[in-house]
C-alpha cells in the first residue's frame, strides 16, 4: 500500500454558529485532521475543487423543515471534485476522477457511494462541478421538461449569469426561443448577450425591471426560470403569458432571510392560467448521463459555454469566497481550486 507524503495536511471547515443574515467568516471555523486512511472496500480522495454552492445558506439554519441540514459542529456540506489517491474498493482505481458532496475538506475517504467517476478528456475537472455536473443537468431538465421553449417562444430567466442560469438560458436559446436575461451588473449583461447570445439582458439594479421586461417581451413571457425569488420574481410574475410556467428552480435572494417572502403578485396566475413548477434536479438521476452527453456536443458544435469562476484558494478561504457569491461577484459556476490541483 503505497504510503502517503508526511507534509499533505488536511483542513476542514466546519459550521461554528447559525448565521444571522449573510454568512461570515465568523460563522464558520477551520480544523486540522490527519489525513484519514482508508479501510476495505474504500478510497482515498484528495480534492481538486470545492463547489460553492447558494443553497448551502438555505440549510445553515436552524429549522427542521429541511431533510439537509448543517448545524454548529458539522462537516460543511459541500460538492467537491478529485482524485482517488488511494484505493481499496474495485470500482475506482488510483488516479481516477471523481465528484460527490465529501464535504469542505482537503482530503476524505469514501465506500464510493454518491461518488461519480468523471471522464477530465470530455471536459475538465472543475466543468463537472458546474456545466457538465449538478448546475449544468439542473439547468438541462428543467429548461427541456418544463420551460420547454421553442421559436416564437420567450423565456425569462433570473441569476442569468450564474451557474445555473448562464447554461439554462443558452438552451432556451439553442432550442429556439427569445431569451431574456436578468443579472446585478452591466458587466454580467454584457457577458449574457455577447459571449452567451441572450437576446436581452436586464440589469436589476437599474431600476424599472417590471417596464423593461415589458419592453423586450411586448407578447409576455412565456416560461420564467427563477433562480432568485423575492421581488424579481415578483415583478416577472406580473408580464408572466397565458398558460406560461413559472419555473421554482431557487430563490437565492430569499436564503438568508429569517422570515422568507413569497410573491404578491401570484394573482396572475389565476388570470393568466399559468401554473409555478417546483423542481428538483436529482429526480432525473437515472438520464444524468445523457444529459451530460447533450450538452458535451453542444459545447464541441461551439453552441454552449460553460464557464467556471474559478478562485485559486484553500479550505480556509471558504467563507470569503461564499460571500462573494452573495454579492453576485461570480460569473458562471463558483469553485475554489485547492494547492492539490497544481500537483
Ligand atoms: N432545484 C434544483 O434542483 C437546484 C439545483 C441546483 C441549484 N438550485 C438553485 O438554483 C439557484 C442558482 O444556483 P447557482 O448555483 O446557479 O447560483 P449562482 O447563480 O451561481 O450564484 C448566486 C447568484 O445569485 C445572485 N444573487 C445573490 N443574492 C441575490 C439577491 N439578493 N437577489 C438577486 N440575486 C441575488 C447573484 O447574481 P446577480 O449578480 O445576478 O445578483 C449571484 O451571482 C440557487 O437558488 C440554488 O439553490 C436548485
Amino acid at each position: 500500500m503505497p504510503t502517503l507524503p508526511n507534509e499533505r495536511r488536511n483542513n476542514q471547515l466546519y459550521m461554528a454558529r447559525f448565521p444571522s443574515g449573510e454568512a461570515g467568516p465568523g460563522d464558520f471555523e477551520v480544523r486540522e485532521a490527519p489525513v484519514p486512511e482508508p479501510k476495505d472496500g474504500e478510497v482515498l480522495v484528495e480534492t481538486h475543487y470545492l463547489s460553492v454552492d447558494a443553497a448551502l445558506r438555505l440549510i445553515m439554519r436552524d429549522s427542521k423543515d429541511f431533510l439537509f441540514r448543517v448545524q454548529p459542529g458539522d462537516l460543511v456540506r459541500g460538492s467537491v471534485a478529485g482524485r482517488i489517491v488511494e484505493s481499496r474498493n474495485p470500482d475506482f482505481r488510483e488516479g481516477d476522477y471523481v465528484t460527490g458532496g465529501l464535504g469542505v475538506q482537503n482530503y476524505a475517504v469514501s465506500d464510493g457511494t454518491g461518488l461519480a467517476k468523471v471522464d477530465t478528456a470530455t471536459a475538465p475537472l472543475s466543468a463537472w462541478l458546474g456545466g457538465m455536473g449538478v448546475s449544468g443537468l439542473t439547468a438541462y431538465f428543467a429548461v427541456t421538461e418544463e420551460c420547454k421553449p421553442a421559436p416564437g417562444k420567450t423565456l425569462v430567466v433570473n441569476g442569468a449569469a450564474g451557474a445555473v442560469g448562464s447554461i439554462a438560458g443558452q438552451i432556451g436559446r439553442i432550442l429556439g426561443a427569445r431569451v431574456i436575461g436578468i443579472t446585478g451588473s452591466d458587466e454580467k449583461c454584457r457577458w449574457l448577450t455577447e459571449e452567451l447570445g441572450y437576446d436581452v439582458a436586464i440589469n436589476y439594479r437599474n431600476g424599472d425591471l417590471y417596464e423593461r421586461l415589458v419592453e423586450a417581451a411586448p407578447d409576455r413571457i412565456d416560461a420564467i426560470f427563477d433562480n432568485v425569488g423575492g421581488p424579481i420574481l415578483d415583478e416577472s410574475l406580473r408580464w408572466i403569458g397565458l398558460r406560461g410556467v413559472v419555473l421554482l428552480c431557487g430563490s437565492t435572494s430569499q436564503y438568508t432571510e429569517e422570515k422568507m417572502a413569497g410573491p404578491a403578485n401570484y394573482i396572475w396566475l389565476g388570470t393568466m392560467r399559468a401554473r409555478m413548477q417546483g423542481f428538483v434536479v436529482y429526480d432525473y438521476a437515472d438520464r444524468f448521463a445523457e444529459a451530460q452527453k447533450q450538452l458535451a456536443q453542444w459545447v464541441r458544435e461551439g453552441k454552449l459555454v460553460m464557464r467556471e469562476n474559478v478562485v485559486e484558494g484553500d479550505v480556509g478561504d471558504f467563507p470569503d469566497v461564499f460571500r462573494r457569491l452573495y454579492h453576485g461577484e461570480n460569473r458562471g459556476k463558483m469553485v475554489i481550486r485547492l494547492p492539490a490541483a497544481a500537483d
